[in-house]
């Protein structure tokens, strides 16, 4: 007689998807809530930087697109909070973890938005990871999550056209907007690559994420692949990678890359990084300031409750 871990696990094994319904080993439950819950709160926090250049625009068009950009990610939280709560996650605890600061989202948005060209690469690099990655999780093994990737890639596409056709624009503009390209690529590049979190030999989660389908690729295996994509996007902005040791390999048919400083990415992912206690600080001010919108979407949905009560 298989035990309810084998069942579950043949489920995997054979691509069938886990709904919220279905029955799951509690580590399971526990990891899709850490890794969806850190998602949703790297898309409410992914909102800060950007949201300081939004008066900061240089134009209408690249001030509209932006506002739908941050618009988008707001709205990536929500269905990322939503996918979370059918793993019995409550919202509220969530939230409270991150006002407090417990909870972990990505490191990439502890750095500061210096100039317009950060933005172009944020959207590049930053949205481009993103998307190496939420690809692939279109074919999470948990339903709802798979499910919440597919509009949310959509959507991430636009955001990495049109971060990249801001950088294209800078490269191609004056010595001075070209240089203001260059810097930004220079502080973006590494950052976007501790994206993907620590090497598969120190990650604690991937083996058995692997395992259960969550992921579906490894974090070494997404990095690489993001680097080899993103070569050839920097040369066609004729821009530089800032590593001496990037050099493409014969024999693997990637590019080599030098060594990540571990040290600064955990130190940020620890809370020290550049931007951490701002981030934490705005999130906090914004929900505070956000009180009255709660307070009357209760009551208003108190009162349509009532009135349904009434009517029945
Ligand atoms: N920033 C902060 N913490 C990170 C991290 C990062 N970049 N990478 C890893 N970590 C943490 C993990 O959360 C884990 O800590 P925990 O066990 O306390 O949660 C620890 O470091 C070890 O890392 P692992 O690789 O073992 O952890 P995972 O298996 O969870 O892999 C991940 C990390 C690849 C980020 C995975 O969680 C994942 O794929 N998450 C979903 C995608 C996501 O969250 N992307 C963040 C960016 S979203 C975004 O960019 C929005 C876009 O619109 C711009």
């Amino acid at each position: 007689m298989r035990t309810q871990e084998e069942i579950f696990q043949a489920k995997i094994d054979a691509e069938i998807k886990i709904e919220p319904k279905d029955w799951m080993p509690e580590k399971y439950r526990k990891t899709l809530i850490r890794q969806i819950s850190q998602h949703a709160h790297s898309e409410i926090v992914g909102m800060l930087p950007e949201g300081n250049w939004l008066t900061r625009a240089p134009n209408l068009r690249r001030k509209v697109a932006l506002l739908a950009k941050v618009q988008d990610e707001a709205g990536h939280g929500l269905y990322l909070y939503s996918a979370a709560e059918t793993l019995g996650a409550e919202r509220d605890q969530l939230t409270r973890d991150l006002l407090s600061g417990k909870a972990k989202y990505s490191s990439i948005f502890n750095y500061p938005t210096l100039t317009w060209a950060d933005i172009g690469a944020i959207g590049w690099l930053v949205d481009g990871a993103a998307i190496m990655n939420q690809v692939m999780l279109c074919r999470t093994s948990y339903g709802p999550y798979a499910r919440a990737m597919v509009r949310i890639c959509k959507e991430e596409s636009f955001h990495q056209r049109q971060g990249y056709e801001i950088m294209l624009t800078l490269a191609n503009g004056t010595p001075e907007q070209k240089e203001m390209a260059q810097d930004a690529l220079n502080r973006w590049w590494w950052p976007s690559l501790m994206m993907f979190g620590p090497s598969d030999k120190e990650s604690t989660n991937t083996a058995q994420s692997v395992k259960w389908k969550i992921k579906r690729k490894t974090n070494d295996e997404l990095r690489q692949q993001f680097v080899d994509i993103s070569v050839e996007q920097a040369e066609f902005l004729d821009l530089k990678i800032p590593d001496p040791q990037l050099k493409w390999n014969k024999k693997t048919n990637h590019y080599d890359f030098g060594p990540i400083d571990w040290d600064e990415f955990w130190s940020v992912v620890k809370g020290n990084g550049p931007c951490n206690k701002q981030r934490l600080k705005d999130r906090n001010k914004a929900y505070d300031e956000g009180t009255w919108v709660r307070e009357a979407a209760m009551a208003y949905a108190e009162k349509q409750d009532a009135k349904k009560e009434k009517a029945a």
